[in-house]
């Protein structure tokens, strides 16, 4: 596996997302630990767009709890319908919030977060078992381009790990 990321500088973001498509897919090659992958994953994407904060947090009993991510430092536990993450889980749907004040409940670990998407990881029965989510200091900073490129990329976590 190369251990450099080559990230194109002056792209779109879906040219950036086509771009590393296959070095996410290769960073997985004979790697199937779910922990060591999303922490890689966390990474890639932290470096490839630099956002405020990337990571997961995995269902474990009746919470969600911190997982690898890049970033300040997090809340450690979100229960089940509590926050966004909460929200996602309880509904096993990708929740965007272009403005984390808007947002009921909205767990606030940076004041620095202005949007924020979350998305569920999912086992092969469709069952939740962690969420990624990604905070950005700008206000309105996903599309469907992200959410798209990014549920296609969490697809590509879950087959490596075959969770
Ligand atoms: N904002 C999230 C909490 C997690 S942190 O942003 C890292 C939420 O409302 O669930």
């Amino acid at each position: 596996m190369s251990q450099s990321l080559h990230i194109p500088v002056h792209a779109s973001r879906q040219e950036i997302y086509s771009k590393l498509t296959p070095q996410l897919v290769a960073l997985f090659n004979g790697e199937s630990n779910l922990n060591a992958n999303a922490a890689n994953f966390a990474a890639l994407v932290s470096h490839s767009f630099g956002f405020h904060w990337v990571g997961f947090y995995w269902v474990i009993d009746a919470d969600l709890v911190l997982g690898p991510f890049q970033g300040p430092i997090a809340c450690t536990r979100i229960a089940k319908g509590k926050g966004v993450c909460g929200t996602a889980w309880l509904k096993n749907e990708t929740i965007v919030v272009p403005d984390v004040e808007a947002f009921p409940g909205h767990i606030a670990c940076s004041p620095l977060s202005k949007s924020e998407i979350v998305l569920p990881v999912r086992n092969r029965a469709g069952e939740v078992i962690g969420v990624l989510d990604i905070d950005s200091s700008n206000a309105n900073d996903f599309s469907n381009v992200d959410q798209s490129a990014l549920e296609s990329w969490v697809r590509i976590l879950e087959e490596a790990c075959h969770v």
